[in-house]
């Protein structure tokens, strides 16, 4: 989304330039360049063909790794995938994650968890051997986390589990991810919806310590 705004803003700069440049006649800046491009074309050296492939490479690089990488979130310790486990194999959230709905500090699932199944399941897959070390060293799961609010905010899960509000609802499409990416919620993204729900605004007090 924030790729999309950044482009979309550089391009209406991009023509507001050409418009002033030209004096509100933008095709005389089209045609001055086609000209320049057609002349530097007819007499291309060595300097124009590097130029070219300088410009290949890097495009290659950009939609190769740029793209995709600014499209997911962080690598994690083990590149554990929602997309397998809680879209393909439909394990239910709350099975690693139980203590949304009653802790205000959940935390993310113990190394325990994923051996219960991995002590079974693909056990000397070399990513699971990880989870072995981490269980037989007694060292969390150095997960990086992915979604914020900011410190001052107070947010607890219980109320709005009760109210039956999908995780979906705020996590997105969590089924749909191998590398979670997600979000630093932001103010308005509370209140838009505790607008829409008719909840307390005054409750807003409750959200800040
Ligand atoms: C009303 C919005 C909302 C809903 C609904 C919601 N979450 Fe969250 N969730 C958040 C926010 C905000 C945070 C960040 C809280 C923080 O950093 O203290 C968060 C954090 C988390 C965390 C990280 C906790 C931690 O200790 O690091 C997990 C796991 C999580 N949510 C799972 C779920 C699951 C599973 C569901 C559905 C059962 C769900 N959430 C529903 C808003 C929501
Ligand atoms: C309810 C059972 C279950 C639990 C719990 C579980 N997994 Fe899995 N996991 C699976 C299954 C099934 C597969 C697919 C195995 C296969 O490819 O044959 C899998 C595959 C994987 C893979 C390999 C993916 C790949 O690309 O080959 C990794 C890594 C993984 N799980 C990590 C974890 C971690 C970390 C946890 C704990 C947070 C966890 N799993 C918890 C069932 C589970
Ligand atoms: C097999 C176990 C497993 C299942 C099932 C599972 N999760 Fe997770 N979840 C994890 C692990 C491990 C992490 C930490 C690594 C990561 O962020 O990918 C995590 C992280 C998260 C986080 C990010 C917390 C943060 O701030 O870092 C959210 C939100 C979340 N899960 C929501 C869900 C929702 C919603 C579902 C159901 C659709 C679900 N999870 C199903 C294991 C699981
Ligand atoms: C998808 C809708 C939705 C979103 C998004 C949402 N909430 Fe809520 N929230 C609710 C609903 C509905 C209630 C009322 C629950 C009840 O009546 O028990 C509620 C209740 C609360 C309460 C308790 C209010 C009281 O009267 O004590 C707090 C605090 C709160 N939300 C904080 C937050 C924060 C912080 C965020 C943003 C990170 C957030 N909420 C995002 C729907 C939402």
């Amino acid at each position: 989304m924030e790729i999309l705004i950044a482009s979309l803003s550089l391009l209406t700069l991009l023509v507001v330039a050409i418009l002033i440049g030209t004096r509100g006649r933008p095709m005389r800046f089209f045609t001055a360049f086609v000209e320049t491009m057609r002349s530097i074309w007819a007499n291309r050296g060595p300097l124009v063909w590097v130029t070219l492939s300088v410009f290949l490479v890097m495009g290659f690089l950009f939609f190769y790794y740029g793209l995709p990488a600014a499209m997911v979130g962080p690598a994690q310790p083990i590149p554990f995938s929602h997309r397998l486990h809680a879209g393909h194999k439909g394990i239910d959230c709350r099975f690693c994650h139980p203590y949304v709905a009653r802790s205000i500090h959940p935390g993310l699932p113990p190394v325990e968890k994923c051996l219960y199944c991995h002590n079974y399941i693909i056990a000397n897959h070399p990513e699971i051997r990880k989870e072995h070390d981490y269980f037989n060293t007694k060292t969390p799961t150095p997960w990086v986390k992915v979604y914020y609010v900011p410190e001052h905010v107070l947010f607890n899960h219980q109320r709005h589990i009760k109210k039956e509000i999908a995780c979906e609802a705020c996590h997105g499409d969590v089924k749909r991810q191998d590398r979670l990416k997600g979000q630093r919620f932001k103010m308005g993204f509370c209140i838009q919806c505790h607008r829409e729900r008719k909840v307390n605004l005054d409750c807003w007090l409750a959200c800040h310590s």
